[in-house]
């Protein structure tokens, strides 16, 4: 890379917490910062696919850790703080990715289901936020890239207590931004299309989905992991320091139609 594209794009020395790195989006954004030059810290549940997705990694070069948690759990939230920058150092970019969709009809949702739904999709960015937040903005630097929804925006299919937690994401970033971008910290929101991924496995087995949601894009297909690494590292950069409380759709135009 040319020591111009370097001092835009380079994340060498820089250290990534990447929820839901394990997996689909998550995972490739985790690839695409670790490649970049980042050291990755991945957390999620399923010791097996934080493993696989470790190996992954590596099989790239990047310096990677995992950490088995449940977001959803605010013991588990402050554990993981305590323990991530044990591995590489602070901090520098925190990725807010890991969620749970409940899709039932919104008559059908119970209090757990809507208790769980906010556990994990704005509880845990808000804490995660809230402890690396300040600390980036003390050191002047840092980056916090949140994962919103079509549901952040719109009502989709059943987006009931997912649609509520996807339009606060968008609102929290707002929040962060402004509280920390003074201080050298970006936050943004990233909105996904519909992506090939396990979250979306119950909704590509519906026969003529897939093809429907992709006819609606304007780009004819739809979204893979890798779509997100472009944006990703901008998001992660120094170059986008300028660029902060945004809600950036990545779905091939399915937003603008
Ligand atoms: N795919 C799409 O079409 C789409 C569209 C719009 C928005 N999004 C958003 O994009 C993000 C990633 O989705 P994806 O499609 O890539 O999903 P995915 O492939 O199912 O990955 C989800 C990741 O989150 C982790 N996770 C889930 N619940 C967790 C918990 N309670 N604690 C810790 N980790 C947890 C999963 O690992 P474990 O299960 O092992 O914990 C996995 O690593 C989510 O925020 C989602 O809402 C996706």
């Amino acid at each position: 890379m040319s020591s111009y594209l370097s001092g835009l794009f380079s994340l060498a020395g820089r250290v990534a917490l990447v929820t839901g790195g394990s997996s689909g989006i998550g995972y490739g954004i985790a690839e695409a910062l670790g490649r970049a030059g980042a050291a990755v810290v991945l957390v999620a549940r399923r010791e097996k696919q934080l493993a696989e997705a470790a190996a992954g990694l590596a099989g790239h070069g990047v310096r990677v850790a995992t950490i088995s948690a449940d977001l959803g759990d605010r013991a588990a939230v402050a554990q993981v703080t305590e323990q991530a920058a044990n591995f590489f150092g602070d901090i520098d970019i925190l990725v807010n990715d890991a969620a749970n969709n409940i899709r039932r009809p919104m008559t059908e949702l119970t209090l757990d289901d809507y208790e769980q739904t906010i556990a994990v999709n704005l509880t845990a960015p808000y804490l995660l936020g809230q402890h690396y937040g300040p600390r980036m903005a003390a050191r002047g630097w840092g980056r916090i890239i949140n994962i919103g929804s079509q549901q952040s925006i719109r009502a989709f299919g059943d987006s009931g207590a997912y649609g509520l937690a996807k339009a606060g994401i968008c609102g929290l970033t707002r929040s962060q931004a402004e509280a920390w971008t003074p201080h050298g910290v970006t936050s943004n929101t990233l909105i996904p299309g519909f992506v090939l991924t396990p979250l979306t496995e119950a909704a590509q087995a519906i026969p003529g989905r897939v093809e429907a949601l992709a006819a609606r894009t304007m780009t004819g297909r739809n979204g893979l992991p890798a779509d997100f690494a472009g944006i990703a590292i901008l998001l992660a950069s120094p170059a986008s320091a300028y660029i902060t409380g945004q809600t950036l759709c990545v779905d091939g135009g399915f937003s603008a139609t």
